[in-house]
């Protein structure tokens, strides 16, 4: 067929999100299914959020308030900010989307890292931007020297995962600072702090991005993962309010829908759900941290909801999700974030967490043989 799009958006990869529980049970004819691939809140969002939203539903003939006053209004109290430098959005990434669409043209050059959210080289690759990366430091970091070395004429943005998925690991405020000083006026700077609630909660080095200001950056916030509203798509962003007029100019005028922007107000309004939901994550961390040790695994410390591990090879990799899989378990192979010999995992509920270290310790004998393992 004659080629009716550009090149760049041709050669981009399908996002390849984690396997849906029902596809898992219609495939293997399986009921008990523990999802512990796509790092979402597994208490669920807040009854008091969801009491909302209900309520909502009998409004829906309406269009959704397209300044989300109430939502901004909550968010600006929360932080202290003035509306005009509050974006909302469907999702972090939807925001993302906005971003490439506003500040990047083809042959852009933005800086970022290895093995970082693979969401951020799609849409920017989508818009015909070239992604210069830098590896990760040997302890799984963000190598900000090298990345302030790749900073060029040409470079447009720099993106940050704070902290980085899939390693759960984050930059300190000295780093961040250290970075900015290679960083040209010409140059935005893009925040990424999806796992900001858990981070800020595990470690007291995390840098809050809302205690110090730049003008050419921008961070984004997120409902979908400590606040459990995944499903519903609503992020949010701060920046300077030449940013947030420019992309509010390119936004589609309705997002976020009118179900996420109640159920967004009441996930911010029911911070004991959000206090469990830390406690618990902190608790089922220390768990499987401790699991994974005891069976020779070097898991990556991590400031989120979610553990990286290496398994030794590709194979092994793949050998243990495809394993995992029939014992009814979804976690997460790094093949697409370049990191084939690792593996990831939520943390889960309690439930899903004995879930899977059953379904592990029954497999790894089998493991251990087949790859090596004493
Ligand atoms: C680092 C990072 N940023 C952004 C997102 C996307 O979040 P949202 O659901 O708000 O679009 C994710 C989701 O996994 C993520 O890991």
């Amino acid at each position: 067929m004659k080629r009716l799009v550009p090149e760049y958006i041709e050669n981009l990869k399908i996002y390849q999100a984690g396997k849906p529980i029902e596809e898992l049970a219609r495939e293997k004819g399986l009921t008990r299914i523990s999802k512990l691939a796509s790092n979402e809140n597994p208490l669920g969002p807040s009854p008091f959020a969801i009491k909302e939203m209900t309520q909502k539903l009998w409004d829906l003939h309406r269009y959704p308030d397209m300044h989300a006053h109430a939502l901004k209004s909550k968010l600006c109290n929360l932080y202290s900010l003035k509306k005009e430098n509050v974006i909302l959005g469907n999702g972090s990434e939807g925001i993302m989307a906005y971003i490439a669409r506003a500040f990047i043209q083809p042959g852009d050059e933005i800086v970022t890292s290895e093995n970082t959210f693979i969401g951020f080289y799609i849409l920017t690759r989508g818009v015909g931007a070239n992604i210069k990366t830098v590896p990760l430091t040997d302890d799984y970091r963000y190598d900000v020297e090298k990345m302030s070395s790749a900073i060029s004429e040409k470079t447009k943005a720099i993106y940050i995962a704070n902290p980085n998925n899939p390693t759960g690991t984050f930059i300190t405020k000295k780093e961040f600072d250290f970075l900015m000083e290679s960083v040209p006026d010409h140059c935005i700077v893009i925040l990424d702090e999806a796992y900001f609630e858990y981070a800020y909660d595990a470690s007291d080095e995390y840098p809050n991005s809302m205690d110090y200001r730049y003008d050419n950056v921008i961070t984004l916030r997120t409902f979908s993962k400590a606040y459990g509203l995944s499903g519903i798509r609503c992020g949010y962003g701060f920046a300077h309010k030449y940013f947030i007029e420019n992309l509010t100019k390119v936004k589609l005028p309705f997002e976020p829908n009118a179900l996420a922007q109640i159920g967004a107000i009441g996930a911010l309004e029911d911070q004991p759900h959000l206090r469990r939901t830390l406690r618990k994550n902190k608790s089922f961390y220390n768990d499987l941290i401790k699991f994974l040790g005891v069976n020779d695994f070097k898991p990556i410390p991590s400031v989120t909801n979610f553990v990286t591990f290496k398994t030794g090879s590709s194979q092994a990799s793949e050998w243990m999700f495809n394993k995992l899989l029939d014992e009814g378990v979804i976690i997460r192979w790094l093949k697409s974030n370049e990191m084939p010999d690792y593996v990831r995992v939520s943390i889960g509920t309690r439930e899903e967490m004995s879930h899977y270290f059953e379904a592990m310790e029954k497999i790894l004998p089998k493991y251990n043989d087949k790859f090596g393992r004493a």
